[in-house]
């Protein structure tokens, strides 16, 4: 047979009910800070669930990591090259985040709030592979130019008639 709850009792289960409403709001609001300069995703939809995702998303990379490189099963659906194709995006002047920016780049958005440090970018890129490629065009071409001034000042001593 059950007994009744006593007013104690209730009182004390809508306080723990409040507490955890409260907790469990808190928790979501800061997983929704970081979305505040992140540019948006350019797909409709996460390779998974995003709730399960914003858990989770550590143990897929590193899974899909594992397969790749120690049991030579090649995906692409959970690669982290697919991640970032997908997730970093450019913001409206048009530039890419690095992931060195917390502000503006997916995954170090909530990295920095969560105190989480990853060495994956130090070989992995942190951006879609066409920007990375635009921007090596863009500093050859830099180089160029910068040879080019070298080159006609070459010419200017050259062509300087000697007294
Ligand atoms: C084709 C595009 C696409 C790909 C590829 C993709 N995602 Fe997502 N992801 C999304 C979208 C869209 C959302 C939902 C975003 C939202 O609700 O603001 C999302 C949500 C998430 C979230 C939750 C974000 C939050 O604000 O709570 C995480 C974490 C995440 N993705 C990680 C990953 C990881 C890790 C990979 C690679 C294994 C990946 N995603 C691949 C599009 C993608
Ligand atoms: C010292 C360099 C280095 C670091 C640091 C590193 N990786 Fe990798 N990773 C590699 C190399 C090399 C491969 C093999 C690439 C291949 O065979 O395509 C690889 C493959 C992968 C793959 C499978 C291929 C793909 O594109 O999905 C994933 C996933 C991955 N790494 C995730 C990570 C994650 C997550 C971290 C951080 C926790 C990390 N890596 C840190 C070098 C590194
Ligand atoms: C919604 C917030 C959020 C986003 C967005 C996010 N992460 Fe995380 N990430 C976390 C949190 C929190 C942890 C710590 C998880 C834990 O230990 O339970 C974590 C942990 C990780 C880890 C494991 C670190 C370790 O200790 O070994 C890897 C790898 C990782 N994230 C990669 C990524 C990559 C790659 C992206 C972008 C594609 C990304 N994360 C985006 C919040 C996020």
């Amino acid at each position: 047979m059950r007994r009744p709850l006593s007013k104690l009792a209730v009182l004390k289960h809508s306080l723990t009910l409040i507490l955890v409403l409260i907790l469990g709001m808190s928790s979501v609001y800061a997983f929704d800070e970081h979305a505040i300069n992140v540019p948006a995703p350019k797909g409709e939809e996460c390779v998974e669930d995003p709730e399960w995702m914003r858990v989770n998303h550590f143990k897929t990379v590193l899974n899909h990591r594992d397969d790749t490189v120690i049991r030579g099963i090649r995906t692409e659906k959970h690669s982290l090259k697919n991640c970032i194709d997908c997730h970093i995006t450019a913001n409206e002047s048009g530039d890419y985040a690095r992931y060195s920016n917390s502000e503006e780049h997916f995954c170090a958005s909530c990295h920095t709030t969560a105190a989480v440090t990853i060495d994956c970018f130090s070989c992995h890129a942190d951006r879609p592979e066409h920007v990375i490629r635009a921007a090596r065009q863009q500093s050859q071409l830099d180089a160029l130019k910068a040879n080019s001034v070298h080159v006609s000042a070459t010419e200017l001593i050259l062509n300087t008639p000697q007294p």
